[in-house]
């Protein structure tokens, strides 16, 4: 009888082998480029989910783990294939892989499941520091010249007097308007690009602290406003850096129904001292969302509100 049951187990795993979803490589056709080191840790650790290079060991080759495998390929070619990568432009490329230095560093990627089986896969502390000087490098800080500091002065004073004081400012081309009250919002995070030698601020509006504070941020609720305001970083001679030059702020304006066709926001984004609104025509929204959709998961928002923002428990 045991005998039989095995025999019959072993027959029905060995029939579990012919249901197999169909795993292919199809041609790399614009396979990412980097220099050797960056590739070579990409290669190890993503490139057997995010590329069309994928190389199998023999017990991923058992079902049931490889249609866990299989599944894992599919889903990862589809948010992030590296062989396709080499052919979007130089900001989208960019953007991806901050997403995936990000993904990394909170310990998401690669996919514990995977490593558990694959430890070689796992990204040491050295390889993620070179992937992050790779993508963002660390320019040499030199103090600016006194010309700029007093222009970057003087639009602060600006900024901060309020734009409508000198002339109305334009809405932007999808008909959304400035909101200048976004400087009394609460800081939820800042980032200090080196790449972009911009440091931002990223504001959020009332409804998006409440949001925070109840836990409810995925999605956020409709009313919730985001500005992510950037200037030109300003080493002085200390090595510190402050805000210079007040660069843009744009907003993401969470409406699902109105704004069903850019993906639940609303996007605008304003130019400089004199608040140009940025695109040409309405279709500008479409670079936006194209952008933040590796984050389509976190309803398209890039940022964690840090722990301060979240107020008293
Ligand atoms: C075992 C397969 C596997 C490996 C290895 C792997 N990933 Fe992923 N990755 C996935 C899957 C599956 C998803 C889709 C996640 C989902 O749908 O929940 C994903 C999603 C992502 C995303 C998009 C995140 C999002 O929420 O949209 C990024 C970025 C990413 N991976 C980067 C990486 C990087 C960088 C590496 C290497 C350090 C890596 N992955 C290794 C399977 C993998
Ligand atoms: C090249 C990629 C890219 C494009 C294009 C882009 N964004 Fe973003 N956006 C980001 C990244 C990355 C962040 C995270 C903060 C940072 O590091 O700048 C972000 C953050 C934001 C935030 C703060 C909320 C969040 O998601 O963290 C707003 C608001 C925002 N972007 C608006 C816009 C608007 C409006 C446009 C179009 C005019 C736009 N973005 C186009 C990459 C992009």
């Amino acid at each position: 009888m045991i005998v039989r049951t095995i025999a019959g187990l072993a027959l029905v795993f060995l029939l579990l082998q012919l249901v197999r979803p169909k795993l292919t490589n199809p041609p790399a056709t614009a396979d990412f480029e980097a220099p050797a080191d960056v590739k070579e840790i990409l290669r190890k650790a993503c490139y057997a989910c995010h590329s069309n290079e994928t190389r199998l060991s023999w017990f991923d080759e058992i079902v049931p783990a490889y249609q866990l495998v299989a599944s894992d390929v599919k889903r990862g070619r589809m948010v992030l294939n590296f062989s396709e990568l080499g052919a979007q432009p130089k900001a989208r490329r960019n953007a991806v892989l901050f997403e995936a230095v990000s993904q990394i560093q909170m310990g998401a990627m690669p996919l514990s499941r995977y490593t558990r089986l694959h430890p070689e896969a796992v990204v040491t502390p050295g390889e993620l520091a070179a992937l992050r000087d790779y993508i963002l490098p660390v320019p040499p800080a030199r103090p600016t010249a006194q010309l700029d500091i007093e222009a970057a002065d003087a639009q602060y004073r600006q900024w901060i007097a309020g734009a409508s004081t000198s002339h109305p400012v334009q809405a932007a081309p999808n008909g959304i308007a400035f909101l200048p009250g976004y400087k009394n919002w609460r800081a939820i995070s800042s980032t200090d690009r080196t790449d972009t030698n911009t440091l931002k601020m990223i504001l959020a509006n009332d409804v998006a602290i409440r949001a925070i504070a109840e836990h409810k941020i995925n999605p956020w609720p409709n009313g919730t406003v985001f500005a992510k305001v950037s200037w030109m970083r300003q080493p002085d001679e200390n090595g510190g850096i402050r805000t210079g030059k007040f660069e843009q702020v744009a907003f993401m304006i969470k409406n699902s129904e109105k704004y069903a066709s850019t993906a639940g926001w609303g996007w605008a984004q304003w130019m400089g001292a004199e608040l140009k609104p940025f695109g040409i025509d309405a279709n500008f929204a479409r670079e936006c969302v194209a952008c933040h959709l590796p984050l389509r998961k976190n309803d398209y928002v890039f940022t964690a509100p840090i722990a301060a923002a979240r107020g008293p428990a």
